[in-house]
């Protein structure tokens, strides 16, 4: 019999029974919805709402359970629909009677609440943790390559010349974003729902600050009704996620530009590349590739879940099922890919001479010309005007900008002298560029060094959030 068929006088039908049942996907619960089930049942046993006995032997029930759970010895079935009653039917069949006294004071809607909140506050950590990870292979690659020197490009097309650390820097800022707004957003996944009920709270003389505190959590929800029905902090999560998405695919793309042919920047570890099975000369970037592809199934599930929440009413409604499997689906895909990028930036090789010849080619250092000329006093609009000029004579006579003579230039502009030729040249170009936050050398050891500090940081805040 069900554990709510008191009032049913059929049996479900199997249709419904394998429609409505969440198992499937909810054991991923077990661990949380068993750790919350001992805090309410000793809050139960401190508050004399069941006596010590009941606490232990329901207690020692959970135990046993959890253990058959982590042996990958319990049996979950459709029959009892999700993990909650399966847990609660086990109880009962291990202990007795006395286990249907666990669910005093309790519903599923706020139990549901609390497995999620503590399964998100544990994910949080953990993607955190992950990111950090590779921040910190960002920031090795970045230490190497502080003298490497590649094209910067707008609109895909070469724009100015860059430090490759500083390129790389730039995700590791993106990636330190993604980092705050997981810490940012942790005080409200730090929230505990538990005593709820079903809607309106119990008539038990509960202590729900007893099972916060017990569990770790900051705060309690302030409304019962808001308690159960609330999902914002997994839609909040996915966005987080679906950010961290964006910037890894942002990161794969540039990867899979980088190690082609076309570009030849960086060369992949042979590890991490696969081939094909018709051609034998394939070495293909399938990781990055499918990092970029993943990123659209997180933003389904962002997507969903806010679809799914959207004009419901309150408070608990059985829509609300349908919250789980997006985020577990989130949390597994942003693991993978969190992983495997980290690996990839870290056994990745940098062809630095390519990169620089590429930099030297493409007028990256037009606009240095430009500024070399508004420091001869003329307004920058008519050097652009001058520099524009020269460019497109430079590339009828397939030359760069540092080929051209002093008398080519003087054909353009008459202010330009001999010292023309160090302002053109890779490095200076690089280094002219001392503004907060720039490619100049100084600046990036900055930059480097600020983020490894930042990392320091972070990592401390992580490990003691909660
Ligand atoms: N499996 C349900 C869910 O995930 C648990 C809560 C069910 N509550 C209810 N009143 N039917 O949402």
């Amino acid at each position: 019999m069900k554990l709510w068929g008191g009032r049913f006088t059929k049996t479900t039908h199997q249709w419904v029974e394998a429609f409505n049942a969440s198992i499937g996907f909810d054991k991923e619960l077990a661990e949380e919805d068993i750790e919350g089930s001992m805090a309410h049942v000793k809050m139960l046993g401190a508050c004399g709402i069941i006596t010590e006995e009941e606490t232990n032997r329901i207690l020692e029930g959970l135990a046993n359970i959890r253990q058959k759970v982590r042996e990958g010895k319990a049996e979950f079935t459709i029959e009892h629909e999700d993990i909650h009653m399966n847990i609660e039917k086990m109880l009962i069949d291990e202990i007795g009677e006395v286990g249907g006294k666990l669910h005093t004071g309790r519903s599923r809607n706020d139990q549901v609440a609390l497995d999620m909140h503590l399964y998100v506050r544990k994910e949080t950590v953990e993607l955190a943790v992950k990111i950090l990870e590779l921040q910190e292979a960002l920031l090795k690659q970045a230490e190497k390559h502080v003298d490497t020197i590649l094209p910067g490009y707008t609109h895909l097309q070469r724009a100015q010349p860059v430090r490759f650390a500083h390129h790389l820097l730039a995700y590791v800022s993106m990636f330190e974003r993604d980092v705050e707004r997981f810490i940012d957003s942790f005080k409200r996944v730090n929230c505990c729902p538990l005593g709820a009920g079903a809607i309106a709270g119990t008539t038990f003389p509960v202590d729900r600050q007893m099972v916060a505190e017990a569990l770790g959590f900051s705060s309690l929800y302030d409304n019962s009704m808001d308690a159960v029905s609330d999902r914002d902090y997994l839609v909040e999560f996915l966005s987080v996620c679906s950010l961290v998405m964006v910037h890894l695919s942002r990161l794969s793309e540039e990867l899979i530009l980088w190690s082609s042919e076309e570009f030849q920047y960086v060369i992949l570890d042979d590890a991490f590349c696969t081939g094909s099975s018709m051609m034998p000369q394939k070495k293909n970037p399938d990781i990055p590739e499918l990092i970029r592809g993943k990123t659209g199934r997180v933003f389904g599930h962002l997507m969903a879940l806010l679809t799914t929440l959207k004009a419901l009413p309150l408070t608990y409604n059985k829509d609300l099922q349908e919250d789980k499997e997006g985020v577990f689906d989130t949390v597994r895909t942003l693991k993978g890919s969190l992983r495997l990028m980290a690996a990839l930036i870290e056994t990745m090789e940098v062809n630095h001479s390519k990169m620089k010849r590429h930099a030297g080619q493409g007028f990256a250092n037009a606009t240095d010309l430009a500024d070399y000329l508004v420091g001869k006093g003329i307004p920058f609009r008519k050097a652009h005007e001058i520099v524009g000029k020269l460019v497109l004579y430079a590339i009828h006579k397939e030359k760069t900008l540092n080929d051209c003579t002093l008398e080519e230039f003087h054909r353009f502009s008459p202010e330009i002298g001999e010292d023309v030729y160090s302002c053109l040249e890779l490095e200076n170009v690089v280094d002219a560029r001392k503004s907060e936050g720039g490619t100049a050398k100084e600046q990036v050891l900055k930059t480097l060094s600020n983020k490894m500090a930042t990392l320091e940081k972070h990592r401390e805040t992580i490990s003691n959030i909660y």
